[in-house]
């Protein structure tokens, strides 16, 4: 995935007009478009592959099954058409190495979730967090997601694995996190949801927060 906006946007809406019409007015501004289960449920896999015409699609299945289970699902994502998908590492290194092994097949990329970005993702999984970070790090993912929400975390996971993973971050906007923060601590993309689906023009509110995420990085 190439780094440019540093931005993700996240596409949770539930009509396949509406997200077609957000991804053709906001696709410059993002490196890539997540989709989770609102939009596939709402709408079918097919969507997938009409919204890759805009930007490489992140499959958002927070995939936590058996290996066996991991490994048909991601076998479905990656045919729909998905670049990348995002599992959970608290399953174990069996069920996240059957995920990358399936991923790498098809040259395709996996995500592991470290620590949710919400309030509750400070309760369980937060003191797990560290050792899914070095798991995946062995494993061989392509990064982790790790919270907006909590840029001091971000930067504590990225102690961890260096530069070796990239970091996704969702919790920019609707859930407090403030995108020039979390890429100061060491997120490669931010993830953005509500704040641009939702608003009066997501095309203007895409290019405010890239922008934000432009000046940080250039020291402005
Ligand atoms: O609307 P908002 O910007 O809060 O959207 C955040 C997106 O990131 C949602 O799709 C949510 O499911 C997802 N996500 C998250 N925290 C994680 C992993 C994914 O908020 N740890």
């Amino acid at each position: 995935m190439e780094r440019n906006t540093c931005m993700i946007l996240a596409l949770d809406v539930t009509d396949r007009e509406e997200a077609l019409k957000i991804a053709e007015d906001v696709w410059e501004f993002v490196d890539a478009i997540k989709v989770g289960y609102p939009l596939v449920l709402a709408t079918g896999l097919d969507i997938i592959r009409e919204l890759a015409e805009f930007a490489p699609i992140i499959a958002d299945f927070k995939v936590a099954d058996i290996p066996n289970t991991n490994r048909l699902i991601c076998d479905q994502v990656f045919e729909a058409g998905a670049d990348a998908i995002i599992v959970q590492g608290f399953t174990g290194r069996d069920s996240l190495d059957a995920c990358i092994e399936i991923a790498s097949e098809y040259r395709k990329d996996v995500f592991v979730v470290s620590e949710m970005s919400h309030p509750g993702g400070a309760e369980f999984l937060q003191p797990a967090a560290e050792a899914i970070a070095k798991i995946a790090l062995e494993a061989g993912a392509f990064g982790l997601v790790a919270p907006a929400t909590r840029p001091e975390r971000v930067k504590k996971i990225r102690k961890i694995i260096g530069d070796k993973l990239t970091i996704i971050s969702p919790g920019v906007g609707a859930q407090g996190g403030k995108a020039s923060d979390v890429i100061a601590a060491g997120a490669d993309w931010v993830i953005v949801g509500r704040s641009i689906y939702k608003a009066e023009s997501p095309k203007e509110a895409a290019c405010e927060i890239a922008e934000e995420i432009r000046a940080e990085l250039c020291g402005e």
